[in-house]
């Protein structure tokens, strides 16, 4: 499967003309144009026409289109989706998921109204059931035909749900996050992180990215456009890593190690599992160049 990079994945209320606007010149992996949260009930069947107007209008080059649909047991929720189905976009996120099921439902809707085959699903993980039940749900991605492929943590819903509190660590929902990271990568599904609310807060926005690097994720949701660049920077493989992956890739392929299960590369035991990160970081790298 080719690899996407989905360092920076930009939220934007689907309502906001000027921002659909801006957003085809800013450097994020990824848009998600919201249709949910980010919309007050009384416009959302206006911000769903103008979601699609945009995605049809095109101008967003590289960037991976995400639209986030209404919960399926919304008044809103089943035309989002055949709405979102009739636009090529890259993916539909669906929120509020708790049990497999909604995502086999949305999976079946898709089918049913024809959407692209490229078209993939991503999940909200925001409820407590979701994080309860985060296996079965990344489970789903068993199946090709439910064209699975990312989960998104929804942090301010947990925050909501639990009654836990905001400190700046997340020391209450680390255990979250690093549940749904393991249920994505036991499913072959990327994971990316919950947003940072204070955007004028770059000190703490790196921290967190920071913190959501180390837990494993592939990128954060972000809010605004100045959380763009440092978030970039910080899921990217640093030059250090991307040298050190090419030396473990060039030593493997020295005819002296062919064959070989372990080698010394400067000093250091390198294994094959090492050798399969190296690839990675690399391939990621040059997916980023490109
Ligand atoms: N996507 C695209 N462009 C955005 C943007 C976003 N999420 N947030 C702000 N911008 C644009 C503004 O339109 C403005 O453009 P301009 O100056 O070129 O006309 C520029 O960036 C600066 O915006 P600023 O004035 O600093 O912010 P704001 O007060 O207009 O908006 C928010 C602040 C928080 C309301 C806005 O950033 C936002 O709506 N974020 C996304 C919220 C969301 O989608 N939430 C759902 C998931 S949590
Ligand atoms: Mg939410």
């Amino acid at each position: 499967m080719k690899i996407r990079p989905r360092r920076s994945v930009l939220y934007m209320p689907g309502a906001n003309d000027r921002a659909l606007e801006k957003a085809r010149s800013l450097p994020a992996d990824a848009l998600i144009l919201d249709l949910e949260d980010s919309v007050a009930p009384e416009a959302k069947v206006q911000a769903r026409d103008k979601v699609i107007a945009a995605v049809k209008g095109g101008g967003y080059g590289q960037r991976e289109i995400v639209i986030r649909v209404n919960a399926l047991d919304t008044p809103w929720g089943a035309d989002d989706l055949k709405a979102a189905a009739s636009v090529k976009a890259d993916a539909i996120l669906v929120p509020k998921v708790s049990r497999p099921g909604d995502m086999v439902s949305a999976a079946k809707l898709l089918k049913a109204q024809g959407a692209a085959a490229e078209t993939r699903l991503w999940a909200m993980m925001e409820t407590p059931l979701a994080i309860l039940n985060a296996r079965d749900i990344a489970g789903v991605a068993g199946d090709a035909d439910n064209r699975f492929s990312c989960l998104v943590l929804g942090t301010n819903d947990l925050l909501k749900e639990s009654r836990a509190r905001a400190l700046g660590d997340r020391f209450a929902i680390v255990p979250w996050l690093a549940a749904s990271v393991l249920a994505a990568r036991a499913y072959g599904l990327d994971v990316i992180d919950g947003v940072f609310n204070d955007f004028k807060d770059e000190p703490g926005f790196r921290a967190e990215c920071e913190q959501g690097r180390t837990l494993g994720m592939d990128g954060k949701t972000l809010i605004h456009p100045s959380q763009i660049a440092p978030c970039n920077e910080i899921f990217s493989p640093s030059t250090e890593e991307v040298e050190w992956s090419r030396k473990v890739i060039q030593a493997f392929a020295f005819p002296e190690h062919k064959g070989k299960g372990v080698i010394t590369v400067e000093g250091r035991m390198v294994e094959r599992l090492h050798l399969v990160m190296a690839e990675r970081v690399v391939a990621i790298w040059e997916a980023i160049a490109a």
